[in-house]
C-alpha cells in the first residue's frame, strides 16, 4: 500500500518535470497550428497538480489522478485541460490501486482514459489529435496483456506507439480543434497535443520501469 502511495506523487513529479522541461516546444509545436500555448498551459496545470497533491493527505492513485483531474479542469482551460481532465478522472476510478494484475489494470486505465478523451471531444484518429496518440498506445497495451507481457512491458509498447502515433500527425490535415480552422494548412505540423500525450505516457512509463528496477 505505501509503494502504491508513492507511485501516484513520482508519476505526477515525472510528468510535472517532463511538460516543464518541453514547455517551449510545445508551444513551438502549437504555434503554427493553433495559438502557441500548449506547453504553457499544460506547464500551469501541472504545476499546480504537483503542489495539490504534495500538500494531501491521501496519496492513493484513485486521490492522487482525481486531485489531477480537478486541477487541470480548473487550470489548463482551452481544449486540453477538460480533456485530459476527463482522461485523468476516468484513470481515477478505473486504477484505485496497483493490487493484483497489473498490466491488465494499466491497459485499462489507458482505454478508460482514451474513452473519456473520446467522450469529451469526440475525435477519432486521423483527425490529428491527442487520439493519434492515445489510441495506437491501447491497442498495443492491449495486445501486450494479451501476449502475457508485465507491466513494464505494456508501458513501454504503449509509449513506443504513442511516439509513432504522434510523428504521423505530421502529415494529418486537423479537423478537430483550433488547428482545424487551417484546414490544408495544417499539414506539416506534428500535432501538439499528441506530443504531450506521448511525454505523459513515457513519463509514466520511466517512473515504473525505473521503480521495478531499484527495488
Ligand atoms: N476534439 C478534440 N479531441 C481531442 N483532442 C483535441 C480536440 N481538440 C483539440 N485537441 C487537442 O488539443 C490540443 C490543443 O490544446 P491547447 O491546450 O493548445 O488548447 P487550445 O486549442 O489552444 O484551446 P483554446 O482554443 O482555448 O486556446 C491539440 O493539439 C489537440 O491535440
Ligand atoms: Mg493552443
Amino acid at each position: 500500500m505505501s509503494d502504491n502511495e508513492q507511485i501516484g506523487i513520482r508519476i505526477v513529479r515525472r510528468i510535472q518535470s517532463v511538460i516543464h522541461a518541453n514547455t517551449a516546444e510545445l508551444n513551438a509545436f502549437d504555434r503554427p497550428i493553433g495559438d502557441g500555448d500548449h506547453g504553457t498551459n499544460l506547464d500551469r496545470g501541472f504545476t499546480a497538480v504537483l503542489a495539490k497533491i504534495e500538500s494531501q493527505s491521501d496519496q492513493s492513485l484513485a486521490a492522487v489522478f482525481k486531485t489531477t483531474a480537478m486541477t487541470l479542469i480548473s487550470t489548463v482551460g482551452g481544449a486540453a485541460g477538460p480533456l485530459y481532465g476527463t482522461a485523468f478522472l476516468r484513470i481515477s476510478t478505473a486504477i484505485p490501486e496497483l493490487d493484483g494484475d497489473h498490466p491488465r489494470q494499466v491497459a485499462a486505465a489507458l482505454t478508460a482514459a482514451l474513452g473519456g478523451v473520446q467522450a469529451r471531444g469526440k475525435a477519432t484518429t486521423g483527425e490529428k489529435t491527442m487520439v493519434d496518440a492515445l489510441a495506437p498506445a491501447v491497442e498495443v497495451s492491449n495486445a501486450a496483456v494479451e501476449e502475457g507481457a508485465d507491466t513494464v512491458l505494456v508501458l513501454e509498447r504503449a509509449a513506443t506507439a504513442a511516439r509513432t502515433g504522434m510523428e504521423a500527425t505530421i502529415p494529418m490535415r486537423a479537423t478537430k480543434g483550433r488547428a482545424s480552422y487551417l484546414g490544408e494548412r495544417s499539414i506539416g505540423h506534428q500535432d501538439p497535443g499528441a506530443t504531450s500525450c506521448y511525454l505523459i505516457i513515457q513519463a509514466v512509463a520511466d517512473v515504473v520501469r525505473d521503480g521495478s528496477t531499484s527495488t
